[in-house]
């Protein structure tokens, strides 16, 4: 009894002394950041979720640091939404102006001398929707991804994380990272998802993410919108056994729509997106060890398109399609501000590219001018 007595507060002085230290490692660098030219920057907001708050943190830093991503709630995991690698912005690692145009022009010519193909293969195989007309913009989330989602917080450095970077100069990189709380997140398999309105939508970690998947029963889902919506399912983490020599898959993730296989593979990817047809579709991860010591899979469900909007006063819809309406006015009339007879909305990320009660009515044509 003595004993136990005395352990406990040990063990209570050394959490006590733990934490005195990461509040001295905090303090000393608060000191830094104002003598050191470099400087970092963090800014975090929350977003309502239906199950509770999700905490978004978005994080500017020099390249050449090391991230430490970390959510406040231990009952939360990181899920890293953006992460980029933004060649032409120095300032953010204390670059004098001289140095920082030599390493540009470095950089320059390392881009030149063939490199832009390496760097280019290096961004993953996330979807854009914009061309990648950016070139000193370099997409890092799939090693973020690997590295860092699902866990309660991580440490990552580019060059030693993302293959191929040691060469980098160093840059600002970007980074944008939910902290997810594990209630919002659908684990169990067998469910019914109900995919609510709104940006987000939900995410969903096969049972086990990130240590092991389990197999060796059904473990599917069923995921339903509202009728006339359809439905996005973009698998940020896919990492499940690997394929065979011969190419075919042991165990596979498979996600089927009215009978329809829209997708099956297995091994490892990023960011692969999915868009049913209809409002109702399946997934099911077929695995044939009860364990298997791979992350599995972290996925987020979305409805895609935006909200319905009818035609303006004079037009109809002319032309629809999963991400553009066009309207057009009926014969003879125009839209006021443009003076034309047709007027596309673009479809993205959820919101139309123009405001919608902002859209004019249609106004008679002056036959001559
Ligand atoms: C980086 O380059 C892009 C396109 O060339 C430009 O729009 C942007 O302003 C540049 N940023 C800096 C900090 O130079
Ligand atoms: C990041 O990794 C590289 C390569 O392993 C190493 O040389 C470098 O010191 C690391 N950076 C930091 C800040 O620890
Ligand atoms: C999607 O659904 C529409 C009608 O709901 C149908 O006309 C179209 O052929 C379907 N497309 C595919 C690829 O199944
Ligand atoms: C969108 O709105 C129009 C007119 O308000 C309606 O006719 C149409 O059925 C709606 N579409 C959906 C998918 O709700
Ligand atoms: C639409 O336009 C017609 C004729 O220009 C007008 O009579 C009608 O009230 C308008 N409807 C709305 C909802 O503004
Ligand atoms: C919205 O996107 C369409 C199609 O790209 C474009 O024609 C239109 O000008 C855009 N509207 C605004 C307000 O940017």
């Amino acid at each position: 009894m003595a004993f136990v007595r005395r352990t406990i507060p040990n063990v209570i002085l050394l959490l006590l002394l733990s934490f005195l230290a990461t509040m001295t490692e905090r303090a000393i660098c608060r000191l830094i950041v104002p003598t050191s030219p470099s400087y970092f920057l963090r800014t975090t907001k929350a977003v309502k979720l239906s199950t509770g708050n999700m905490e978004l943190v978005e994080e500017e830093q020099c390249s050449d640091r090391i991230l430490r991503l970390t959510c406040r709630s231990l009952k939360a995991f990181i899920f890293v939404l953006e992460a980029e690698y933004q060649s032409n912005r120095t300032s953010i690692c204390g670059y004098e102006s001289q140095r920082l145009i030599a390493k540009k022009k470095k950089f320059k010519l390392g881009v030149k001398n063939s490199r832009v193909k390496d760097t280019r293969q290096l961004r993953g195989n996330y979807i854009k929707d914009d061309e990648e007309e950016e070139r000193y913009l370099f997409d890092v989330r799939a090693s973020f991804n690997r590295k860092c989602s699902g866990q309660h917080h991580c440490r990552y450095n580019l060059s030693s994380d993302h293959p191929g970077t040691t060469y980098w100069h160093p840059a600002a990189l970007r980074l944008k990272y939910a902290c997810v709380p594990e209630v919002a997140v659908c684990k169990y398999c067998n469910v019914e998802v109900r995919i609510p309105k709104g940006n987000e939508g939900g995410y969903l970690k096969s049972p086990g993410y990130p240590l092991y998947y389990p197999g060796g029963y059904s473990c599917g889902w069923t995921f339903k919108s509202s009728p006339g919506e359809r439905i996005i399912l973009t698998f940020h983490d896919l990492n499940i056994r690997s394929p065979e020599a011969d190419g075919s898959c042991i165990d596979v993730v498979r996600v089927r729509e009215k009978g329809n296989t829209l997708f099956e593979r297995c091994g490892i990817a990023a960011g692969i997106k999915i868009i049913s047809n209809s409002s109702l579709v399946t997934l099911d991860l077929i695995a044939s060890t009860k364990l298997y010591p791979a992350r599995g899979f972290l996925l987020q469900y979305q409805v895609l398109g935006c909200p319905n909007i009818s035609a303006p006063n004079g037009s109809y819809i002319s032309y629809d399609t999963v991400t553009s309406r066009t309207f057009s006015c009926k014969s003879g009339a125009v839209f006021p501000d443009t003076r034309k007879e047709n007027r596309i909305l673009e479809c993205k990320n959820g919101k139309w590219n123009e405001t919608v009660d902002k859209l004019p009515t249609c106004v008679g044509k002056k036959r001559k001018i």
